[in-house]
């Protein structure tokens, strides 16, 4: 496995591999990588020739107060875990690499980054969409994989190679979740062992509200309603938000039809967690 630090880098072996005749397959990830980074990766895999990880601690997306400082950084062990899961390149930039002083450039997604976790997070889906714009532009024609788990980052993403046009298949992938149902995050190790428990009822709230889509409620507020109750019944977690969404908008509709996603955000303790489901209304 070839790790590279150096951007022209990047471009240059990816272009390699393409000139002959390999596809590529790219998976951004911020490293303290775990099986569900890994989960991308083998996709990738199975799915491209040349499998590349990029490994970067984007500080654009943390938002003032944020982790940034602390976020937890171990490139040793994140090598090991992609080489095993099939990464035949790593990309790790240090972050004038990745934004030298002349930068300027930010990518907006009008709405899409505004909602949600973006209105909790402001700037949060600048960030993601800025770093992310210029990996995917490094990159140059691929599939890239990205998690449902972070199903608005996934919208932004799928919105903005669609804007740009940029030359990238976008691959969703399902969430990888703990045997709890917690799914998997580098933030979880910032967990108790009290928290970690209490953090099982984020799914179990989803879980709830999902099933009283199936048995018929076709009133938003009713399902966030339950789903916030079912959250609020466990002390150590704070809900900030709780929606049904189209998931193609995030916008709420005003009765429940089609294909929907119930996304929340919340505060286990002093760690911010987030989780989504998807559910369909049959038409
Ligand atoms: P990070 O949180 O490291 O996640 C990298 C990728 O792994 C994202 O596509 C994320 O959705 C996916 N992922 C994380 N946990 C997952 C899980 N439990 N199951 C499935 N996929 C999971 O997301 C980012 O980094 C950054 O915002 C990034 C896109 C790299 C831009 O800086």
């Amino acid at each position: 496995m070839r790790v590279i630090e150096r951007a022209v880098e990047l471009s240059a072996t990816l272009d390699e591999q393409r000139s002959a005749g390999r596809t590529v397959g790219f998976v951004p990830t911020m490293g303290a990588l775990h099986d569900g980074h890994a989960s991308l990766i083998e996709r990738a895999a199975v799915e491209c020739d040349t499998v590349a990880v990029s490994i970067f601690v984007n500080p654009l997306q943390f938002v003032p107060g944020e982790d940034l400082a602390e976020y937890p950084r171990d490139l040793g062990a994140d090598l090991v875990v992609a080489e095993k899961a099939g990464a035949a390149v790593v990309f790790a930039p240090t972050a004038t690499e990745m934004f030298p002083d002349a930068s300027r450039t930010t990518v907006h997604v009008a709405g899409l980054g505004d909602v949600l976790e973006g209105a909790s997070r402001p700037g949060h889906f600048d960030g993601v969409a800025t770093a992310v714009t210029k990996l995917l532009a490094l990159a140059g024609r691929s599939r890239s994989y990205f998690g449902e788990k972070d199903f608005q980052q996934l919208v932004v993403v799928g919105r903005l190679v669609a804007d740009l046009s940029l030359p990238v298949e976008v691959v969703a992938c399902p969430t990888v979740r703990g045997s709890d149902g917690v799914a998997l995050s580098s933030r979880n190790r910032y967990l108790s062992v009290d928290e970690r428990e209490a953090a099982a009822v984020l799914h179990r709230a989803l879980r709830a509200g999902a099933a009283c889509v199936r048995a018929g409620e076709r009133d938003p507020g009713e399902v966030v309603d339950l789903v916030s109750a079912v959250v609020e019944a466990e002390p150590l977690v704070t809900l900030d938000y709780a929606a049904v969404v189209d998931p193609a908008t995030l916008a709420t509709p005003r009765t429940l039809a089609g294909e929907l996603r119930l996304v929340l955000g919340a505060r286990v303790g002093a760690t911010r967690l987030i989780d989504n489901v998807a559910v369909e209304v049959p038409r």
